[in-house]
């Protein structure tokens, strides 16, 4: 428990919803907070531009669909294979590459389980 000045007027701190790692509980402001796994819909899609999903939906490659993204076929083969072309800067073709924090994120809701 956060100790409060005498004379001090209480403030409650709550966490910043608008990041993720926040959201995730994974940075607790003032002690506590329970941890939510990252989520695809709400975390990793939103960082897909259009022009991604558009561009990569011939090749079958379908960045904004849960369902592929999560598939287990072959050990995570497709979230696998996205994953190496942002960590080895492959994708998108001339960037802007992701930054290590969102490289991080992605490997994140993997290692959370594929959640939805
Ligand atoms: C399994 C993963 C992926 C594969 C196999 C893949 C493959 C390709 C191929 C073959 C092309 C067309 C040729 C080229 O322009 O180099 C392409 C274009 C493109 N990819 Fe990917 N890609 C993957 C993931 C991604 C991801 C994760 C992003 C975005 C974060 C992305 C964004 C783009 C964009 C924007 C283009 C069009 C570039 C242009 O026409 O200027 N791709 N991709």
């Amino acid at each position: 428990m956060q100790e409060i000045a005498p004379g001090a007027f209480p403030r409650l701190v709550y966490p910043d919803m608008r990041d993720p790692e926040k959201r995730a509980g994974r940075v607790t402001m003032g002690g506590g907070g329970i941890t939510v796994p990252i989520s695809f819909e709400k975390d990793i899609k939103p960082l897909f531009r259009t022009i991604d999903v558009e561009h990569m939906e011939p090749s079958g490659v379908l960045l904004d669909d849960y369902a592929y993204m999560s598939d287990a076929s072959h050990n995570h083969a497709n979230a696998d294979a996205v994953f190496d072309t942002l960590k080895n800067q492959t994708m998108p073709p001339g960037g802007p590459f992701w930054p290590q924090d969102k490289v991080d994120l992605f490997a994140q809701w993997m290692s959370d389980g594929y959640k939805p």
